[in-house]
């Protein structure tokens, strides 16, 4: 009950402050403009004055009352409290110098003037500030940016998102501008020291700050997402947490509030990977192999001896490393095979379809450590003892072995390739149960039977 009088009260400063404003403005104007003041003018001047000192002693007394109940920020509210005193004590002694008759002389009355209009002008001010928020006097002009609350990450932060903590990156920066100044060790507001990570968990004097996995309980989530002028809404003064942030820190308690939670598991929930997308300049995409691979192109000459023999080829990146090689006779050596050693890191797809290669050829095949893609279809030479040689190849994400003479214990080898992503055995001696069996054991890849 005499909380909500002194809320009530506290309430009313706003207004009452604009009466001894009003006041002193009228009164200063006449002492200024008036030039041959008669007694009249100056009984009310002297009534100005008292008037000034009277309805600001009541906005004070008001201002008390809000300052105690309402959160605001020291540095902010000290200042407006204090040159809000000194203009009321000074209005005071004016009027009581007035009263009894004491002559100022002119530079006085002019430097009492012009003392009070700043005094008016710095109380305003803050005043201003604290109630409409900060840069309220200029941010409606047309040339200055709107202040939105963004968490800003460095270029070379949004190239590494897949080293970024959602905590320490996300959210302990925004925490740390907009709640710390108010829960810290040494002024801990409501019990609750944000400073530190534990003691931010644990919470204040009304119980768990997060409580993990549990946004909805967690008292910290829940002060932000009150309506803004809800009597609990935090931060009480300053800019308000933004959409995205509000999302982002209950996307994390949600996941468990974990200090070391990587901001790629987003890529688990669409919704969260989009608002860091496009909210934070983050690129969540997971990365092919070939994305990340960087490699030295191969040189004139090893290109030039392998085009003399038998090989077409083509490259499929823009740094000219990457190379698409296709044997195009119809019969392949192994010296053909020893010849495009030289250049097999580069081998990124390899073609070589109906050269009627054997078991033997497929050894020199065991070591291309960047092929992705391998054509050998319609070699019937080629059987499951030969393809034993490509289970060493770690980033083969394609295999066509469509018209070859492998049988079911190939697919003994092919289960071991882990990077494999797409395989053609139509046309095989692989029996469809041991595929059926094969696909089930292997969901990840997608097997082209023909039936
Ligand atoms: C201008 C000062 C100020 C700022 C900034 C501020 N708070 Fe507060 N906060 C308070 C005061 C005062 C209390 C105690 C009164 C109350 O519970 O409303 C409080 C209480 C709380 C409580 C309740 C603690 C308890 O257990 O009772 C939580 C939670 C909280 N604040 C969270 C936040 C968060 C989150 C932010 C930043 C987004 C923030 N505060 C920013 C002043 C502030």
């Amino acid at each position: 009950m005499l909380t909500e009088l002194v809320d009530f009260l506290g309430s009313l400063h706003p207004l009452i402050v604009h009466l001894p404003i009003g006041i002193v403005l009228l009164t200063l104007a006449i002492d200024v403009f008036i030039r041959n003041k008669n007694n009249s003018v100056h009984r009310v001047i002297t009534m100005g004055w008292f008037f000034t000192f009277f309805s600001g002693l009541l906005a004070s007394f008001f201002g008390w009352l809000l300052g105690d109940n309402g959160y605001y920020f020291e540095s902010q509210i000290s200042i407006h409290r204090w040159s809000g005193i000194a203009f009321v004590s000074l209005s005071f002694i004016v009027w009581i110098l007035r009263y009894i008759n004491f002559r100022f002389s002119k530079p006085f009355n002019r430097s009492i003037n012009l003392i009070t209009m700043l005094l008016l002008m710095i109380t305003g001010h803050f005043g201003g500030e604290m109630t409409h928020g900060q840069n309220y006097l200029l941010e409606n002009l047309p040339y200055v940016e709107k202040e939105i609350s963004v968490v800003k990450l460095s270029e070379s932060e949004r190239s590494k998102a897949d080293s970024l903590m959602v905590y320490e990156d996300l959210i302990h920066p925004v925490l740390e501008e907009k709640c710390m100044a108010c829960h810290n060790q040494n002024q801990a507001y409501g019990g609750l020291n944000m400073t530190a990570f534990e003691s931010m968990i644990k919470g204040g004097n009304s119980g768990a700050g997060i409580q993990k996995g549990n946004p909805y309980k967690s008292l910290i989530y829940k002060r932000v997402s009150f309506p803004q002028d809800h009597l609990k809404f935090m931060p009480p003064a300053g800019v308000p947490l933004s959409y995205d942030q509000v999302a982002t820190l209950e996307w994390w308690i949600d996941n468990g509030a974990k200090k070391q939670m990587p901001v790629t598991l987003a890529r688990k929930d669409p919704k969260i990977q989009r608002l860091l997308e496009l909210q934070y300049g983050l690129d969540l995409r997971e990365k092919t192999y070939l994305e990340t691979l960087i490699l030295a192109s191969p040189t004139l000459d090893q290109l030039k001896s392998i085009e003399e023999k038998k090989y077409i080829w083509r490259f499929l990146n823009p740094e000219q490393s990457f190379l698409d090689l296709k044997f195009t006779k119809n019969q392949i050596k192994t010296k053909d095979l020893l010849n495009i050693q030289q250049i097999k890191k580069n081998v990124i797809w390899l073609n070589l379809v109906d050269c009627m290669l054997n078991d033997g050829h497929l050894s020199f095949l065991s070591d291309f450590p960047n092929l992705t893609r391998l054509k050998i279809q319609k070699n019937p030479s080629v059987t499951s003892k030969g393809i034993k040689a490509l289970k060493n190849l770690e980033n083969l994400s394609e295999l066509n072995l469509y018209g070859t003479s492998v049988n079911n214990t190939a697919l003994m080898t092919l289960g071991q390739i882990q990077s494999l992503k797409k395989l053609f055995l139509w046309n095989t001696r692989i029996t469809p149960k041991a595929i059926a069996d094969f696909r089930a054991q292997h969901p990840e890849i997608e097997v082209v039977s023909g039936l």
